[in-house]
């Protein structure tokens, strides 16, 4: 492994938060999320920054962000943002972990979800599905070019099966 972190990447909504939770706590470690970290330090939601600030000045708090995690943070997992691939210095924080699914996977995925709603409404890069897809379809290579690894989620029963996957990547 080349750096203690475990970052995880991949598209809006396809379980980044969830699965690090999950392996945060399998490995007694820290779970850091980037949205968090910038809602944090901007005291208020993603969607609101972007309703009020635009989508450039997000980009800019999580350049801010990836500084700060090379950095600063060590052991832990991580959490990003679907866009934050954009950093310079991704590679420099941790090893990465692709969570890749269809776009109907995701899109299933967060329909299925109790708080669907809110799932979706917090996200303002998916009010437009078609855009959506697009964005999607646009990023698939980027992601992969970042990866060390390629969880390919529907491959996988349930959520406890894809952090089994994952803590023996993190063994190796
Ligand atoms: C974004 C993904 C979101 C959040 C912001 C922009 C993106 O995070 O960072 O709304 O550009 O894909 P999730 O991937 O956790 O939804």
């Amino acid at each position: 492994m080349k750096s203690s972190n475990l970052l995880f990447i991949g598209f809006m909504g396809v379980g980044k938060s969830t699965l690090s939770k999950m392996l945060a706590k399998e490995l007694k470690t820290v779970c850091l999320d980037t949205d968090k970290i910038i809602e944090n330090m901007e005291s208020r939601k993603i969607k609101e920054i972007f309703a009020d600030e635009g989508e450039e000045y997000f980009r800019e708090l999580e350049k801010k962000v990836a500084l700060w995690l090379e950095k600063n943070v060590q052991n832990s997992i991580i959490s990003t943002g679907g866009g934050f691939i954009h950093v310079k210095n991704l590679k420099k924080i941790g090893t990465i972990i692709y969570l890749k699914s269809s776009y109907e996977g995701i899109i299933k995925r967060l329909k299925n979800h109790p708080q669907s709603k809110k799932k979706f409404a917090k996200r303002p890069l998916l009010q437009d599905k078609k855009r959506a897809k697009e964005l999607f379809l646009s990023r698939e290579e980027h992601y992969l070019e970042c990866a060390d690894f390629v969880i390919e989620i529907e491959n996988y029963k349930n959520e406890k099966d894809i952090v089994k996957e994952i803590k023996k990547l993190a063994r190796a």
